[in-house]
């Protein structure tokens, strides 16, 4: 077999067999095909796009292609959150403790963030000692010992899809329906939990810039979970404007930590509730009624709160500073970006409010940047919200002044004042289950 036939076959739109994929996947990750060869390939699909069943062939191609987590010696249900990566997404250290205080298990694996999007990784590690690179017998360790744990992607678990998601950033091929199905779902299948709630984002920050092109993402996801006996539904949801008003690593968490002693920005709460509920569902905690509810009595009651106390705790990190976030630390420079003109906010894009977040130090241009904990954007005003002219819009933060002004500038490109109040959309669109789209 060649790659070079492989590459023609796709580009000419063909599909391909299971030997063809299982071959190319198995040699690509033992390093026997060049990245140039594997680079046209992506560009062929990114074009021509695969078949459900390529997919699914890839997706298991894929997840074979190292370890697998068993996690059927620790008893209970065990859940599994996964998004498609938004601004201001701190919905796992919310949905994972409210969870896993209900009493499921939560052995996550999570991902460190690049570009304009945040990784929860490094929203951990912005609490003092908080090791967010657990062992694996560390890991399993903690898992039985409080019912949750959060760690870095392992290595050793689906490598074909590092190696070809590394490759995807660098070639323009990641906003691939197919790609993303199968590099999502590999991790997935191999993380070894029974119920997955999938967060796939929508919108301006975004791989996926329509509610169609998210839904039929969804729908390839669930299918691939289902055919692999997992409990699977997706929610889709809107990420136009980031979520909550907080973006950065340790602003984040502070948020977080508000959301979860009630107190948290009613869009965030409402998403994370949907989330939880969702993987209650599934865990086969009541029916949809009973698992909003239990999802919300759970966070109403500071069990969720402690939760996260508990499992920070037992990863080394600082417990006090998730009981008072404040002890985390502000940023030493901070500007305010004033309104230019007075109306309403007709725009916050996502991706521009990620990038200015980025170059403030919050997230990494190149996967050597280093983070800057403290970094981030507090937003004073969001979408809809009606503006005087010098108000402000929102703070900037970072522990490196030269950062400010260029991160300024981005903001400002990225949010519209118009004298009319926009329509206000959805947060949540749509629930994707192997039952159809509601
Ligand atoms: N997240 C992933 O893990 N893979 C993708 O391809 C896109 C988002």
């Amino acid at each position: 077999m060649r790659m070079y036939d492989i590459i023609i076959k796709k580009r000419g739109g063909g599909a391909l067999s299971e030997e063809e994929l299982r071959w190319m996947i198995t040699r690509y990750t033992e390093g026997d095909i060049p990245d140039y060869q594997m680079s046209a390939f992506l560009m062929a699909v990114y074009f021509q796009g695969m078949t459900d069943e390529e997919t699914a062939i890839l997706t298991d191609a894929m997840a074979r292609s190292g370890e697998s987590l068993d996690l059927s010696g620790i008893p209970g249900v065990k859940v599994d959150k996964h998004s498609t990566g938004g601004v201001g997404d701190k919905t796992t250290l919310i949905v994972t403790p409210i969870v896993a205080a209900c009493g499921c298990t939560v052995a996550k694996m999570s991902g460190r963030g690049l570009g304009h999007t945040g990784g929860t990784v490094d929203k951990l590690e912005s609490i003092p000692g908080m090791c967010a690179s657990l062992s694996r017998d560390k890991f399993l360790d903690v898992v039985r010992r409080t019912g949750i744990a959060v760690t870095g992607q392992s290595p050793d678990l689906a490598p074909a899809d590092k190696k070809l998601y590394a490759l995807r950033d660098v070639t323009a091929t990641v906003d691939s329906i197919p790609l993303i199905a199968a590099s999502i779902m590999s991790k997935k299948l191999v993380a070894g939990s029974d119920c997955i709630v999938l967060d796939v984002k929508t919108g301006s920050g975004t791989f996926m810039k329509t509610v169609e092109d998210s839904v039929c993402l969804a729908e390839k996801m669930v299918a691939i979970g289902v055919h692999n006996g997992k409990k699977i539904a997706a929610l889709i949801t809107n990420m136009d404007i980031p979520l909550g008003y907080q973006i950065g690593n340790a602003l984040e968490v502070e948020e977080a930590v508000r959301t979860l002693r009630g107190q948290g920005p009613d869009d965030l709460t409402e998403v994370s509730l949907a989330l939880a509920a969702q993987l209650l569902f599934l865990a086969e905690k009541g029916d949809m009624d009973d698992c909003r509810k239990l999802a919300r009595d759970t966070l109403d009651s500071g069990a969720a709160l402690e939760k996260l106390v508990a499992m920070v705790e037992a990863q080394g990190g600082d417990g006090t500073c998730v009981r008072h976030p404040e002890k985390l630390g502000r940023a030493p420079f901070a500007m305010e970006v004033k309104a230019e003109t007075g109306g309403y906010i007709t725009k916050m894009d996502s991706a521009g409010i990620g990038i200015a977040a980025m170059l403030l130090g919050a997230g990494r241009e190149t996967k050597e940047s280093e983070i800057d904990p403290l970094a981030g954007i507090i937003l004073s005003k969001k979408t809809g919200d009606s503006v005087k002219k010098g108000e402000t819009v929102a703070t900037l933060l970072t522990s490196d002044e030269t950062r400010l002004d260029a991160a300024k500038e981005r903001f400002l490109e990225s949010v519209a004042i118009g004298q009319a109040a926009p329509e206000k959309k959805p947060l949540i669109y749509a629930r994707v289950t192997e039952r159809g789209v509601e």
